[in-house]
């Protein structure tokens, strides 16, 4: 089959981690008679460069025009003055919406070579299997009214955070359908104690609890849960969540698995146009050396074969080989090794 796959390499090491992540692909691409057909796109501070727009529309519709999207990372310091009228994240943001993808699957193991590696004692982290399901184009991230303003004499900042019945509803179903082929259990986190966007969230989450009966439903405060993680991550299973909640839990997560490099993310929502990234961020400060770890975008392409493609035995594959390169000892500097972003990358390729 014929695959149109738009790679948005963005900033900093995001370029280093998608080229290496599209040598694994070709290498999964003429083992089993599949055309990956790549074309690449600037998104974040090198479209403002270019461009003036962190994101045009023209890539916007290149990307929905795609089978999938493959983003690296954006940001840095050079675009980083908070009186700029457009941002690299700007740019991701309204990818994101604009793709309509609002499920954020980040699936956080433990790799068991890598148990040492974690500042976490080894006994919590036997067994560590958890999907966090972010929600990812509502919240603090796209609730009106928000901006800055004076009022009193005084300045102001606001953001709203805001969801409708609906995005909690479709976010919630996914979670309760993905439940259903693992552990069947679904731990919702919000603040239902202080937040009112949170006790609609839980009220849906709890309705919906009732019609899927065969899962176990918990409620976990965002404050618990962020201790949860550490003290007894192993408990946690599914973990569906707002928007910015879920931004700091999975960054907390990664601690588990000995790095953020090591952690994937799909971006679904109503269509198949998936948009796959690591969790991590451009890594200004070793952007250009070629030491980032690609195993977090690698893997992202195994969602990406999974997810929007539906080939489960490819996106294995290169899962299996990751594995299998982890266990046989090859690391990058973020995990205790030396091996380079390129050299990280062929150990897997020859593993597939
Ligand atoms: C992430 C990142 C982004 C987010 C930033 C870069 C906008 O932290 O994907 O987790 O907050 O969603
Ligand atoms: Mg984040």
């Amino acid at each position: 089959m014929d695959y149109k796959i738009t790679l948005l390499p963005g900033d900093g090491i995001g370029p280093e981690v998608v080229g290496e992540a599209v040598r694994v692909l070709e290498k999964v691409a003429s083992k089993y008679n599949h055309t990956f057909d790549f074309q690449e796109r600037l998104m974040g501070g090198c479209s403002i460069d270019k461009y003036g727009s962190s994101l045009t529309d023209e890539t916007l519709a290149d990307c929905v025009a795609s089978d999938s999207v493959l983003l690296g990372a954006v940001g840095g310091p050079k675009w980083d003055d908070p009186k700029a009228k457009d941002r690299p994240e700007r740019g991701l943001l309204a990818l994101r919406k604009g793709l309509g993808v609002f499920a954020n699957l980040r699936p956080v193991k433990v790799h068991p070579a890598l148990v040492e590696w974690s500042p976490l004692k080894p006994e919590k982290l036997k067994g560590v299997d958890i999907l966090v399901i972010r929600e990812l184009t509502g919240g603090l991230y796209f609730g009106f009214p928000k901006g800055r303003d004076v009022k009193d004499g005084r300045e102001r900042a606001v953001d709203t955070l805001e969801y409708y019945d609906y995005e909690i509803k479709r976010i919630m179903k996914l979670a309760f359908d993905l439940a259903k082929r693992r552990k069947k259990k679904v731990t919702s986190v919000d603040k239902a104690n202080v937040l009112e966007s949170s006790r609609l969230w839980r009220q849906i989450a709890t309705q919906m609890g009732k019609e899927n009966l065969e899962i176990e439903l918990e409620h976990t405060l965002v404050d618990t849960a962020a201790m949860k993680l550490i003290t007894g991550p192993a408990w946690m299973d599914v973990v569906v969540t707002e928007n910015m909640f879920g931004d700091i839990l999975t960054d907390e997560a990664s601690v588990l698995a000995g790095s953020m490099g090591m952690l994937p993310s799909a971006s679904l929502g109503e269509s198949s146009v998936g948009l796959y990234e690591p969790i991590h961020g451009s890594a200004p400060d070793i952007a250009g050396k070629g030491i980032a770890n690609p195993v977090g975008t690698i893997l992202s392409t195994a969602l990406m074969l999974r997810h929007s493609f539906k080939l489960e035995a490819e996106a294995q594959s290169i899962e299996k080989a990751v594995e299998q390169t982890i266990t046989d000892g090859a690391r990058t500097a973020d995990i205790g090794g030396k091996l380079s972003t390129r050299q990280m990358a062929d150990e897997i390729s020859k593993r597939l």
